[in-house]
């Protein structure tokens, strides 16, 4: 199957470590002009260079996604390179600190907010004008199974997650006579960073997280890569406003 993402151009958040990182290398293995997004510039540059050995095309924006001046430089820096912008992907995100809803704080409660829910919302509010001028685009923002259901212990997470999907569904039908489609990928357990810190690295930890997995493992962040890239590809093309649970069958239970 021809996804047609050879030059397309996509925007992705969070894109130096974890899911954004093999996303990075996905899109950009479909001949996709990737622009890599992300706090952390040294992780970012080095999957830059990754593409760039493997002959792609990418560049590396540092970029706070709660910050409204860095978002509008990302794009801004986007267009000035690449001169479109069609695919995004709108990843970044935090876990925050475990805590019940109880003893939450208001800090944990504020960044949480405002990195995976604010974020994602000002991303997009960048993203879709410079899509209104080409004729449409596709975007993929980060839920997770905890925007689906709930998950003790991570009640900011759970709730900027289940936001998530109700932002993805209004931009959705916004943009849905512009061929602009917004959808959203809601993971399970997946190997990366995120899941070592929730785990503190401990495996007995980890082999608890697995456990709520009925398939009997973590997913790996390139299959959730693939399935961005199929939500950002013409093969997806009547799918909108759809939160897609790619869990390996935790929210089934
Ligand atoms: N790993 C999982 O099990 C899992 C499950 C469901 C959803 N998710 C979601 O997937 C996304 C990626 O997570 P991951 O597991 O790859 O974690 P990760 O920690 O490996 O990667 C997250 C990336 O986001 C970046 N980031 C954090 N704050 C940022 C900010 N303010 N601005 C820009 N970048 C920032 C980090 O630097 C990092 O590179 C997150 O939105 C997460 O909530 C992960």
């Amino acid at each position: 199957m021809d996804l047609h993402l050879k030059n397309k151009v996509v925007v992705i958040t969070g894109a130096a470590s974890g899911i954004g990182a093999a996303s990075a290398l996905t899109f950009a293995r479909e001949g996709a002009r990737v622009v890599v997004a992300d706090v952390q510039n040294e992780l970012g540059e080095k999957i830059v260079s990754q593409i760039k050995s493997e002959n792609g095309e990418a560049f590396f924006v540092k970029c706070d996604v709660t910050s409204e001046a860095d978002i509008k430089n990302l794009i801004a820096k986007t267009i000035e390179k690449f001169g479109r912008l069609d695919c995004a992907f709108n990843n970044a995100g935090i876990e925050g600190e475990l805590s019940d809803t109880f003893s939450c704080t208001t800090e944990n409660w504020q960044r949480t907010m405002d990195i995976n829910l604010k974020g994602i919302w000002l991303c997009m509010k960048y993203e879709i004008p410079e899509m209104l001028k080409t004729g449409g685009g596709a975007i993929v923002n980060c839920s997770s199974v905890a925007g689906i259901v709930g998950f003790e212990g991570l009640p900011a997470y759970v709730a900027s997650k289940h936001g998530v999907v109700g932002l993805t569904q209004t931009a959705a039908l916004e943009f849905a006579t512009k061929n602009i489609r917004v959808n959203a990928i809601c993971p399970g357990v997946i190997d990366t960073p995120m899941v070592n810190r929730l785990t503190h690295g401990q495996e007995s930890e980890k082999k608890d997280f697995i456990a709520g997995e009925p398939v009997g493992r973590m997913g790996k962040p390139e299959e959730m890569a693939r399935v961005a890239v199929w939500l950002c590809s013409d093969a997806s093309s009547f799918v909108t406003g759809h939160p897609l649970v790619a869990d390996g069958g935790w929210v089934a239970r």
